[in-house]
């Protein structure tokens, strides 16, 4: 799923309409991929409470919910809604000619495999 040096292809733009979001694994992460009204957001994909799934949880606006208990995210920034000690990684995303990529702030797992 490589397209250049560091930006990953996580998915085709119909796969993921407006007021959606889906889970991809993209070089070993999780990433849960939102589509906010037409702007693209990606956050880590595992929720810090146990593990969850955020990427199949529901998207109202920019917040999205955990489907297994239900704590909130703000897609755009990875905050969660109450904790402002909770934050998930964002991660750059961009759409090119219907595709979708992201890009990683750090190394993935993949870099201490030497
Ligand atoms: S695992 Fe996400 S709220 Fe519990």
């Amino acid at each position: 799923m490589t397209n250049s040096s560091d930006w990953f292809r996580i998915a085709s733009a119909t796969e993921c309409p407006p007021g959606t979001s889906i889970e991809r694994v993209v070089e070993g992460r999780v990433v849960a991929l939102a589509n906010v009204a037409g702007a693209w957001h990606a956050i880590d994909g595992l929720c810090p409470h146990q593990g969850g799934p955020l990427g199949t949880g529901r998207l109202c606006g920019a917040v999205l919910t955990c489907p297994w208990h239900g704590w909130q995210f703000d897609v755009t920034t990875g905050r969660h809604q109450i904790s402002a000690t909770v934050r998930q990684a964002v991660h750059e995303v961009e759409e090119r000619a219907g595709e979708v990529f992201v890009r990683f702030p750090v190394p993935g797992p993949e870099a201490c495999r030497a």
